[in-house]
């Protein structure tokens, strides 16, 4: 079967995303599908326990993992198609192109210090050099690391290697942010600063999803979400609390 087009009005579209760990009787169905629109401009919060599923379903979001069933496309490209999705190679190219992840856990490369993880995408063949090393250096100064822009990860602080992930994330200007407890590690000063940077990337076009458990950052999203049961539901829908009936 050909798959339809993917539609380009949502920068991120996923729908019946299913995800199983385990087999047999240990089989658990983390997301037993759940949808999500993010339209360009909008941040998206999606809370939920420990354990919900709001990582995985970053992954299956960002690429960086395969649903069981279910759709999502970014900028009008599929991540995960009916039927499968692209090759290796079209994924990795697409997740370079078009997505910027700022992961729980940093992922930042021990051997490269601060600045080095950050300018690494202007390093790759065909980037353009010039304007990713002035966004970066940019990103570096708005956020507060020039003066440790050249310590290596473990010799930062868990909040100065957020805010590294970060403006490697954002390097690229990617269409779609997704973003992990982006706060997770800070003191409420860069915490400010890390959502105002998250903020802006939204109001310049960009859909940004961030999980998060914190009230200073669902306060700053346009809706809510609530990871349970496999399924995504509106907590919040711009200012309006909304109420599970039933
Ligand atoms: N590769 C895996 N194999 C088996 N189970 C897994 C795997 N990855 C995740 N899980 C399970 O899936 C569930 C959801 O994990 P996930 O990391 O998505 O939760 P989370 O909502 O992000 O939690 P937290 O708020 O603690 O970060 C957890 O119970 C976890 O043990
Ligand atoms: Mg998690």
């Amino acid at each position: 079967m050909t798959p339809t087009r993917p539609t380009p009005d949502a920068v991120l579209r996923a729908r019946g995303l299913v995800k199983v760990h385990g087999s047999g009787r240990a089989e658990r169905r983390i997301l037993d599908g759940a949808d999500l629109d993010v339209a360009p401009g909008e941040l998206v919060a999606i809370v939920g326990r420990s354990g919900s599923g709001k990582s995985t379903m970053l992954q299956l979001l960002g690429g960086l993992d395969r649903p069981d069933a279910g759709t999502v496309e970014v900028a009008g490209r599929w991540v995960a198609a009916p039927g499968g999705g692209p090759g290796e190679r079209a994924l990795s190219a697409l997740r370079r192109e078009a997505i910027g992840f700022v992961f729980q856990f940093f992922h930042l490369l021990p051997e490269l210090d601060g600045a080095a993880n950050v300018l690494l995408p202007a390093t790759l063949p065909g980037a353009d050099a010039r304007r990713l090393t002035a966004r970066g250096r940019a990103l570096i100064e708005q956020l507060g690391l020039a003066d440790v822009a050249a310590l290596r990860p473990h010799q930062l602080s868990g909040g100065e290697q957020q805010r590294f992930a970060l403006a490697r994330a954002l390097i690229a200007d990617p269409p779609l942010i997704l973003a992990d407890e982006p706060i997770g590690n800070l003191d409420a000063a860069a915490g400010a600063l890390v959502l105002d940077l998250l903020r802006a990337a939204a109001g310049e076009g960009r859909a940004v999803v961030m999980v998060t458990h914190q009230a200073e950052a669902t306060a700053r999203a346009d809706r809510v979400l609530r990871l349970e049961d496999g399924e995504l539901t509106a907590q919040r829908d711009g200012g309006v609390e909304v109420h599970a009936t039933g």
